[in-house]
């Protein structure tokens, strides 16, 4: 019986050959510099092509959004330039590719940003269980400045500049990187968000933020270029969500009615957040399981026949086996990651990882 992750994916907004997604993962193999992509970008993405959707790696819309070394932006005439390139590869192997759109928050250091500033977060918040990676080695976390309420309208403003500039780029939509702890979640989370201002409060505070870079990036791009992805309850990088089921019931009832690409939603946490929005949410649902293993063929198989999702998002597994997609169908072996060439460097752990070979016809 075919995999109903090999068929294709027809949604609202969305036509898809099959209904496997490449899960963003950063590689830090940019510029460091002008943050513009590898020249090697394109082929690792148009390895992976066979994807139903490759959502790009997480990419800066400000340049205080940046996590560490090597991560790309999409700010400027050289990086959508970079991103073009990629793109332009990526289509002509037949693929379908979303940028992601990413600002980090509290979760970088003085070392990545420009000037030595300070990063920036919705409230003074340090993270203090652990370190974070730059430019020389791992260093502890310092205390975020919080933003002004005319500076978080600006990050919402560019959020929509990058979202334009994807399109500029070649990109067929754009993700919003609402999950794992960054700068949306931090103003989504209790913990993090301390704020008095309309970004803050009340549940409805907490969940405007996010809110308005949705409404800002769609205004930019239309909705049905848009998806969002969050990650309900997941404890990484110091997030403590109290009321995980209150705050993303009340946001996803906000957005369903915008009609957006996609709703991405990473579970991780106790709270079964697959189980509770799918009902909530009548557009196209992408699932993705963030567990210490690698998610394996069988769970999204699951999910899908589960309905918990349209489609599901691999991302381990697609770092180390770039035709997953035909794996999946012959069921030939995954090749495991390196754990040590995930980050940085060059084509090593990246552009080199083999298909599998074809299986002989007997
Ligand atoms: C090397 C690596 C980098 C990642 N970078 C990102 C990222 O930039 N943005 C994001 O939303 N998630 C990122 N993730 C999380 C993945 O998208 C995915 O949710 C996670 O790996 C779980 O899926 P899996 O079990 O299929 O690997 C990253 C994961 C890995 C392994």
């Amino acid at each position: 019986m075919t995999s109903p992750l090999l068929l294709p994916y027809e949604g609202p907004h969305l036509t898809l050959r099959n209904r496997i997604a490449m899960a963003p993962m950063t590689r830090g193999r940019a510029d460091d510099v002008t943050g513009v992509p590898n020249p090697l970008t394109a082929r690792y993405y148009v390895q992976r092509a066979g994807a139903g959707l490759i959502v790009s790696e997480g990419i800066w819309a400000d340049p205080l959004g940046k996590s560490g070394p090597g991560v790309p932006g999409l700010v400027t005439d050289a990086q959508v330039a970079g991103w073009r390139e990629v793109t332009d590869a990526v289509h002509a192997a037949g693929g379908t590719i979303f940028a992601q759109l990413w600002h980090v928050g509290r979760l970088t250091h003085p070392i990545t940003l420009p000037d030595g500033a300070a990063p920036v977060a919705p409230s003074a918040v340090r993270i203090e269980s652990q370190q974070v990676f730059t430019a020389r080695g791992d260093v502890d976390h310092v205390t975020p400045r919080a933003l002004t309420t005319a500076e978080a309208e600006g990050v919402i403003a560019a959020f929509a500049a990058e979202a334009r500039n994807a399109i500029r780029a070649g990109f067929d939509g754009v993700e919003i990187h609402g999950a794992n702890g960054y700068l949306i979640q931090q103003f989504l989370a209790e913990n993090t968000n301390l704020r008095t201002d309309r970004f803050g409060g009340s549940r409805e505070g907490r969940i405007r933020f996010a809110l308005d870079v949705v409404e800002a990036v769609t205004a930019e791009v239309g909705p049905e270029r848009v998806g969002l992805r969050i990650s309900p309850d997941n404890p990484e990088n110091e997030i403590a969500e109290r009321d995980p089921r209150g705050t993303y019931r009340a946001l996803v009832d906000a957005l369903d009615p915008l009609g957006l690409a996609y709703l991405h939603v990473i579970e991780r946490g106790a709270y079964q957040a697959l189980a509770d929005l799918r009902p909530r949410w009548s557009g196209t649902l992408i699932g993705n399981y963030n567990g210490p293993e690698a998610t394996g063929q069988g769970a999204g198989e699951e999910a899908l026949a589960a309905g918990l999702a349209d489609v599901f998002s691999f991302g381990r597994l697609f770092l180390s086996n770039p035709d997953l997609p035909s794996r999946f169908a012959t069921g030939a072996p995954l090749a495991p990651f390196d754990p040590a060439t995930v980050y940085g460097g060059g084509a090593e752990g990246y552009v080199d990882y083999p298909e599998a070979p074809v299986p002989a016809i007997r």
